[in-house]
């Protein structure tokens, strides 16, 4: 079996076609087998913004695009409230295929652990790489640990530009499925709060670059 993502990859990385295509087939760890399809990244191939969740969940396996479920309804909040277009950024996710456990007739979400992570890595860096974004917005933990390694502290970084090679702008932020998560309405609306903080940021660095 192969060890990784990287003997998947199509000869020309830097064509985002290409890398979407080359994906489909991917076996570079167990996930693909149980999940519906392979859920590539999404967006104009010159975007200025990238934004990288964890994993696709169960709506977007069905479908087959990114932040199409409940999480994405609040992606899409926070981004038109700092005034950003959907159809303007790229929006990924470290690993590729949706992780899941089997309840019944529900499919539960599961987060992957680090050896599928580093496995799809190599479609992360491609998709990067190909478009070049001058601002990267991190979503969540385990899309942070993944491009800064195991130490980085989300609620400590968050929000604050971090030095990286990645892109000229790159700010860490909460994962929009936090806000679900929440019990309550206050504590929901904390998360939110936070979202659109760390996103506006982001975007305000973006706009200060033209
Ligand atoms: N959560 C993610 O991290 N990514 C998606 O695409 C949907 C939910
Ligand atoms: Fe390949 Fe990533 Fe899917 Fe694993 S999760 S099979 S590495 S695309």
């Amino acid at each position: 079996m192969a060890v990784d993502a990287s003997d998947f990859l199509p000869e020309r990385p830097d064509d985002l076609e290409a890398l979407r295509a080359a994906a489909r087939d991917c076996r570079g760890c167990d996930l693909w087998e149980p999940a519906t399809q392979t859920v590539f990244g999404e967006g104009p191939h010159d975007a200025r913004m990238v934004l990288v969740g964890e994993v696709p969940g169960d709506r977007e396996d069905r479908e087959g695009h990114p932040f199409v479920g409940p999480a994405g309804r609040e992606l899409d909040k926070a981004l038109e409230a700092v005034g950003i277009a959907r159809s303007e950024v790229y929006i990924t996710n470290a690993v590729k295929h949706f992780k899941f456990e089997e309840r019944g007739k529900r499919r539960i979400h599961q987060r992957p652990d680090a050896k599928q992570v580093k496995a799809c890595r190599p479609w992360l860096r491609a998709e990067l790489d190909a478009i070049g974004p001058e601002a990267l917005v991190i979503l969540g933990a385990t899309a942070a640990k993944t491009l800064f390694g195991s130490t980085f502290r989300l609620m400590a970084q968050r929000g604050q530009p971090l030095e990286s090679d990645l892109a000229p702008i790159v700010i860490a932020t909460i994962h929009p499925s936090a806000i679900l998560r929440g019990s309550d309405h206050a504590s929901r609306q904390s998360q939110r709060d936070l979202l659109t903080e760390d996103l506006r940021v982001a975007a305000q660095a973006l706009a200060a670059r033209r």
